[in-house]
Parts: C-alpha cells; sequence; structure tokens
C-alpha cells in the first residue's frame, strides 16, 4: 500500500497555519459571492489606486522591452532611489550592495530569516505582532519568543520585557514600528533603552519598517538604526512599497544593513526567486523618487477615518479603543463583550466574536489572537468613509443584541 500523499509533505510545514486574515478575509468573500452584503475590514491594503504616474512609468518600462531578466536584488536604478530616501528620510547611506530589493517586504523578511537563524536560534517578537512573523521564524526552524506590550503603554515595548526573556539563545530582536495591528509607534526613549540591551546581550535587530509614511504623529518615526553608530551596524531595515504607495499587487520590498547579510540574501534570492518583477521594478523606482507627493492625500485621508472610526467605537457600550499613531489599523479592546450571549449562547473568545460579527452584523475584522491579543479585534480603515461609518453602526446594532 502506498503512502498517502500528505505524507510526503515536509514535516517543517506542519507548523505552518494558513493567514487568519486571508482567511477571514476568503470567508467574507464567499459570503459576497452568495450575495450577501458583506463589509470586509480584515485586509491590510490600501484602498487607494496605485497613483497614474506610477502606473505610466511601468506602461513606459514595458514599451521600451524591459521585460527581461534584472539584477538579483534590483536594477541599480531602484537602489540608487532606495539610497536616496534613506538618505532623505533617515540620515543613512547605504552602499548598493547593502540593498536588496525582493518580491515584497514579506519575502525580504523570509530571506532574513533564512539567512540568520539557526534550528533553536530564539526570535524576539513584542506582540501584538503582524501574524507573519511567527511562521516564517517557524519555517526557518527558530523559536518565537514572545514579547507581550502593555495597552497601557500604548502597545509599545517594555524594555524590562524585553531584559526578562534573554537566553544564552536569543539571537535576533524584531521591531515593527508604526506596528500592524497596533499602530504603535516606539518612542525614541525606549528604542535607546532597546539599544542598550541588544548591545549588551549581542542581539540583531530586524526593524521592519513599511508603515513608515502613515504616521501621524506630525514627527518622523524614530528608526532604531538612527540613533547610534555601532546599533546601525547591527540592525537590517525592511521597507517597501506596498503600503506607502498603494503598490501591494506590484510586489517589490527591500532591505538594507550589514553587506554580509545583504549578500547571503542575495545569495538565496539568486537560487529561488531571481530578481523582482522587472517592470515594478521600475514603477517602483519613480515611486520612491517622486516621494511624499503621492501619500500625503492619502495620509489626510486615513486621518480623518481613523479619528471618526476610534471616537465611533468608544461610543459603543463594551468597546474600548486607543487612538493609533501609525499604520491604518484600529485595535480595540473587545474584553467588555466577551461572556455576553446572543440568543442564550454565550460569546467567550474574539474568534467566536469574529464570527458574531461576520453572521450577524455582516461585517468582517480579524481577531486579535493569532496577533497575540486574545481580547482585541484588527479592523483595518483603509476602507471609504462611507462604508466604515455603515461597518461601525452595524457593530453597534449587533453589540445591543448582546444580553
Ligand atoms: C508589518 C508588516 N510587514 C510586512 C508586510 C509585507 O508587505 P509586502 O510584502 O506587501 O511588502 C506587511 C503586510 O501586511 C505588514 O503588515
Amino acid at each position: 500500500m502506498n503512502r498517502p500523499v500528505q505524507d510526503f509533505l515536509a514535516s517543517r510545514l506542519s507548523l505552518l497555519k494558513p493567514s487568519p486574515t486571508l482567511l477571514l478575509a476568503a470567508r467574507a468573500r464567499e459570503l459576497k459571492q452568495q450575495g450577501i452584503d458583506v463589509l470586509d475590514f480584515s485586509g491590510g491594503e490600501p484602498d487607494f489606486d496605485t497613483p497614474e504616474p506610477v502606473k505610466k512609468a511601468a506602461v513606459k518600462a514595458i514599451g521600451e522591452g524591459f521585460t527581461k531578466y534584472t539584477a538579483v536584488g534590483g536594477i541599480p536604478e531602484l537602489k540608487e532611489a532606495i539610497r536616496e530616501k534613506f538618505i532623505r528620510d533617515q540620515g543613512l547611506d547605504f552602499h548598493p550592495r547593502a540593498i536588496v530589493v525582493s518580491n515584497g517586504a514579506k519575502h525580504s523578511l523570509f530571506e532574513i530569516f533564512q539567512v540568520l537563524v539557526n534550528p533553536g536560534d530564539q526570535v524576539l517578537l513584542p506582540t501584538p505582532a503582524w501574524v507573519s512573523y511567527p511562521d516564517q521564524i517557524l519555517l526557518n526552524q527558530g523559536d518565537p519568543v514572545f514579547i507581550p506590550c502593555r495597552e497601557e503603554d500604548g502597545f509599545r515595548i517594555d524594555p524590562d520585557a524585553l531584559q526578562e526573556v534573554l537566553t544564552p539563545r536569543s539571537k535576533l530582536l524584531v521591531l515593527n514600528s508604526p506596528n500592524n495591528p497596533t499602530g504603535a509607534i516606539i518612542d525614541r526613549k525606549r528604542l535607546e533603552r532597546v539599544v542598550e540591551i541588544a548591545l549588551q546581550n549581542d542581539l540583531l535587530i530586524i526593524s521592519d519598517e513599511i508603515y513608515e509614511k502613515i504616521n501621524y504623529t506630525g514627527d518622523p518615526v524614530p528608526s532604531i538604526a538612527t540613533l547610534d553608530k555601532s546599533v546601525r551596524e547591527r540592525t537590517v531595515i525592511v521597507n517597501g512599497v506596498s503600503k506607502t504607495y498603494a503598490m501591494t499587487g506590484w510586489r517589490i520590498g527591500y532591505a538594507a544593513g550589514p553587506r554580509e547579510i545583504m549578500e547571503a540574501m542575495d545569495a538565496v534570492q539568486s537560487q529561488t526567486s531571481s530578481n523582482p518583477n522587472s517592470i515594478a521594478q521600475k514603477a517602483a523606482s519613480f515611486a520612491i523618487r517622486s516621494g511624499e507627493e503621492f501619500f500625503e492625500p492619502m495620509l489626510v485621508e486615513y486621518r480623518k477615518r481613523r479619528d471618526w472610526v476610534v471616537s465611533a467605537f468608544n461610543r459603543i457600550s463594551g468597546i474600548r479603543c486607543l487612538p493609533p499613531e501609525g499604520a491604518f489599523y484600529v485595535f480595540p479592546n473587545i474584553s467588555g463583550l466577551l461572556g455576553r450571549s446572543y440568543k442564550g449562547v454565550p460569546i467567550q473568545t474574539a474568534y467566536e466574536l469574529a464570527e458574531f460579527f461576520l453572521d450577524v452584523a455582516r461585517v468582517a475584522m480579524v481577531p486579535g489572537t493569532p496577533f497575540g491579543s486574545p481580547v482585541h479585534m484588527r479592523m483595518s480603515y483603509a476602507a471609504s468613509l462611507s462604508s466604515l461609518q455603515e461597518g461601525v453602526r452595524r457593530i453597534g446594532e449587533a453589540v445591543s443584541l448582546l444580553e
């Protein structure tokens, strides 16, 4: 008797969970296909279209026949645009060989873990955190170690909590500021303490800055790499064009950091995906060069929505919502709703509440549990203000049915 096909799958795959955000979006899509009017706030992408001049740059590239393999880690023009961006925004100057362009920041992160993690290495992860980090770490046979961030601290990392989880196996620390799902931006004072601890304990830092430009504070987001020279030499910055320029489908992300790490990533990429899409690289070069002009109108719109959603959630009894400082998510605390019942059936978990919202309010939001918090839910406000208003109204109505 031949073995069933699933037995052939590599054992490390048993650690992989399908992305819960994509799962919820799929259920919402299914309902929509049945003709049900579902408002889907589960995704993580701008609702804006890619700016027209960026599309034109891609069309021009096609017209000019820029449709062949390129240098594995990115074309010189894009690397130069990225280099100039780092100088302009953060005062950091990276040699082109210290930059690797990949198929989205998610791909950059996977390659980073691939080249840095040995079996059993601990990767420290302040939570709530983006759902893909733990799975990417596990797939590379690392050990994710969670550092809970408190709501009372605005979900910013607590350096004492970092200190507490350290062991001789601790190797990497992942920072994500502004954060998905909380929108928290780590302040300079906390970063200084984190630098001290990281340097004392020989940690390497991965700074995921993909939401850098979606920032409502009025001040630039402090990047840990800018704090001092020694920490810069121990930090890999990850960024990309998906969120800033509404270019999620183009798949361009990049990493910049120590030359040895970047060369290893380039080598892995050369044997796996090769170069990112040539046409998308041209479009990304144009978007990054054009700088502020494209995202500023989007930021104005995001801020309006954020302010509206936060105050509307805070008017619903049982929900408490902090105003996020960046990104385009709210992360309301729903602990006041857990334990209440709908038609005699108690709702005990954020998952059950997400199902209740989908079934009764026809609104899709993601439970906080896979992000590391069982008493929150994530709503993306990268959606029109009118759909957000309708969505929060429906949630309020559904909540009023709970006993
Ligand atoms: C925190 C964080 N990092 C990285 C990414 C990946 O972005 P992309 O692969 O589209 O560049 C995302 C996307 O949701 C994210 O939320």
